[in-house]
């Protein structure tokens, strides 16, 4: 039997801009997570997928060839050069709420990736593991900049500009993130959409935006790698407002955005593709549960409190 797991994630700068070549900054979020136990099964029984809080349980050959789950795979096989699939069960299970901006399609293919490969005697490194998820994330998200499957595969807060290798960096200091969920379920794939549409109608004005928030992400990796939090949260502030502009917020994304700074968070932002899913603020480990109590006051199904490190 072999387990793996993956992370969630959050994006702290630069989501929708960085699918226009902008840099973003996405840190792993622990305190959820994707596990996918692979077993062997009888010969002959090719393989199975229990997808145990999708309610699903199908064998992979009569999915539907488009199936993310049967793809990633299907991927992992071929990467392996195996091509006659043996006969394994894989179980999931995740914790990470799905539709909310915090990568729960990237970690479930992620888990499977390393289960899979490992049980059969191979340990992938990261960049081979992000590059497979990439392509079922394409499934999920159309035109995906590949963050999320950045993030979660290296398991590390990363600088990501599209296209780029990877980057890495040094935290000034950790620092403790609350994340709120507004318990609304929006697709990336559609918001995503609808930001290109806006940019189709006009480009200049969208241009200029996504130029605003890169400056913004630079200015973050700069204020993090300088463990100045207070300016970190100014940041995430502006980011905020920017996405705001962007047209990507919903009145209850803002709401909770708001209770996190009056409640005491140096700053609050939305994260991922906005119109519900979550948002995040960053907190003084003294002020964390204060912030909490505020947005489940202010309506959020789902708190979370999460401390971010370097690798
Ligand atoms: O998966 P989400 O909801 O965190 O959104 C990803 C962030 C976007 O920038 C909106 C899309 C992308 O592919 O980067």
């Amino acid at each position: 039997m072999t387990i793996a797991r993956a992370p969630g994630k959050v994006i702290l700068f630069g989501e929708h801009a960085v699918v226009y070549g902008r840099p973003a900054i996405a840190v792993p979020v622990s305190g959820v997570e994707a596990t996918a136990i692979v077993e062997d099964a009888s010969p002959g029984q090719g393989i199975t997928v229990i997808a145990l809080d999708l309610g699903r349980c199908f064998r992979v050959d009569e999915a539907p060839s488009d199936d993310p789950l049967r793809l990633i795979v299907e991927l992992t096989l071929r990467r392996l050069g195996i091509e006659s699939p043996p006969a394994l069960t894989i179980a999931l299970r995740s914790t990470i709420p799905i539709a909310r901006g915090l990568g729960s399609g990237a970690a479930i293919s992620t888990a499977i990736v390393k289960a899979l490969s490992q049980h059969l005697g191979v340990t992938l490194p990261p960049s081979e593991i992000s590059a497979l998820v990439y392509e079922v994330e394409k499934i999920y998200h159309g035109t995906p900049s590949g963050i999320d499957n950045t993030v979660i595969a290296f398991e590390s807060p990363v600088f990501f500009i599209k296209g780029r290798p990877i980057q890495t960096f040094t935290m000034g200091q950790p620092f403790s993130l609350v994340i709120g969920d507004t318990g609304i379920s929006s697709p990336t794939r559609d918001v995503v959409l609808d930001v290109r549409k806006a940019w189709e109608r006009n480009r200049a004005y969208y241009e200029t935006l996504f130029d605003r928030i890169g400056k913004v992400a630079e200015e973050g990796r700069k204020a993090i790698e300088e463990g100045d939090l207070m300016r970190v949260g100014r940041l995430m502030d502006e980011n905020h407002s920017l996405l705001v502009e962007m047209g990507v917020s919903c009145a209850e994304l803002d709401e909770l955005v708001e209770a996190a700074r009056k409640a005491g968070a140096l700053g609050a932002k939305l994260s991922g593709a906005g119109r519900g899913g979550n948002m995040v603020a960053l907190v003084e480990p003294e002020t964390a549960s204060a912030v909490e109590k505020a947005l489940k006051e202010a309506g959020a199904s789902a708190v979370l409190i999460t401390q971010v490190r370097g690798k």
